[in-house]
C-alpha cells in the first residue's frame, strides 16, 4: 500500500472510494461526482493498491486571509474528507492517512485538527482511538412530506410552490424535541485534536 498525494489523474478513483465508503453511514446519500477543490493550501492524501484507490484524506489548512477552523489565534486544519473501501477497512489504512496528513500538517505549523462528522459510533471511536475530543454539535435534520414541514411551520410564500423535502441546521438546544418531530436527524459532531 503506498500513501502519495492526489493526483488529478486519480479523480475517478477517490470519487468511487469516497461513494462506497460512506454507503454504511449515516452521510449515504452526500454524494459527490468530482473531488472538492480548496482555497486554502491543503494536504491531498491517497492511499493505492495495485493503481486502485483505497483511501483518502483531504485536509485544508487556515490561512490569515481565511479560516477553515473555529479556533482563534492558532492555525488549524479541517479534515473534509476521510474514507477508506470498504473492502479495505480496519487493515489501518485510515489510520497511516491520518499520521500522514498529520506530519505534514506538523511541519507546516499547523497547530491543532478539526473534523466534523455524524453520529455513527464505530466513526466516532475511530476519531477518539486517534485522541480526538467532541468540541461542539448541532443537528442535521432532514423533513420529508407535509406533516414535516406542518411541524416545521415551513411554507412556500407562492401558493404552487409545494416544498416536499428540505435539509436544515437546528442549533439550538431541544435537540431531543428535534428527535421526535422529525424522522431523519444526525448529530452532527466537531471533533478537535492538539498536533
Ligand atoms: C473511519 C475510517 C476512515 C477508518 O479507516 P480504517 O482504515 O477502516 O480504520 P483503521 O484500520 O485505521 O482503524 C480501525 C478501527 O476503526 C474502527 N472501524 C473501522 N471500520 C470499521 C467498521 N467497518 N466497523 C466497525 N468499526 C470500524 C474500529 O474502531 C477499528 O478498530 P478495531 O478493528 O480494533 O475494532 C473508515 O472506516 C471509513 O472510511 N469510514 C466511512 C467514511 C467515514 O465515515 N468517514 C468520516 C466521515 S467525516
Amino acid at each position: 500500500m503506498n500513501i502519495r498525494a492526489y493526483e488529478p489523474a486519480d479523480e475517478r478513483g477517490w470519487v468511487r472510494c469516497r461513494v462506497l465508503s460512506f454507503l454504511d453511514t449515516a452521510y449515504y446519500d452526500n454524494v459527490l461526482r468530482e473531488k472538492e477543490a480548496y482555497k486554502n493550501p491543503a494536504i491531498e492524501l491517497v492511499a493505492e493498491i495495485d493503481g486502485q484507490i483505497v483511501g483518502l484524506i483531504d485536509l485544508e489548512l487556515d490561512t490569515p486571509a481565511e479560516k477553515v477552523c473555529s479556533k482563534a489565534g492558532q492555525v488549524g486544519g479541517m479534515i473534509w474528507h476521510i474514507a477508506v473501501h470498504p473492502d479495505f477497512q480496519r487493515q489501518a489504512i485510515g489510520t497511516k492517512l491520518l499520521r500522514a496528513a498529520e506530519s505534514e500538517a506538523k511541519a507546516r505549523g499547523v497547530a491543532y485538527l478539526q473534523a466534523w462528522t455524524r453520529d455513527d459510533g464505530w466513526v466516532r471511536t475511530w476519531y477518539e482511538k486517534h485522541a480526538f475530543t467532541k468540541v461542539d454539535s448541532y443537528l442535521h435534520v432532514y423533513m420529508d412530506g407535509k406533516k414535516e414541514f406542518d411541524q416545521a411551520q415551513f411554507e412556500s410564500n407562492d401558493k404552487e410552490i409545494l416544498p416536499m423535502t428540505a435539509f436544515a441546521h437546528y442549533i439550538g438546544s431541544e435537540k431531543e424535541q428535534m428527535k421526535e418531530k422529525f424522522a431523519r436527524v444526525h448529530e452532527c459532531i466537531c471533533f478537535q485534536k492538539p498536533l
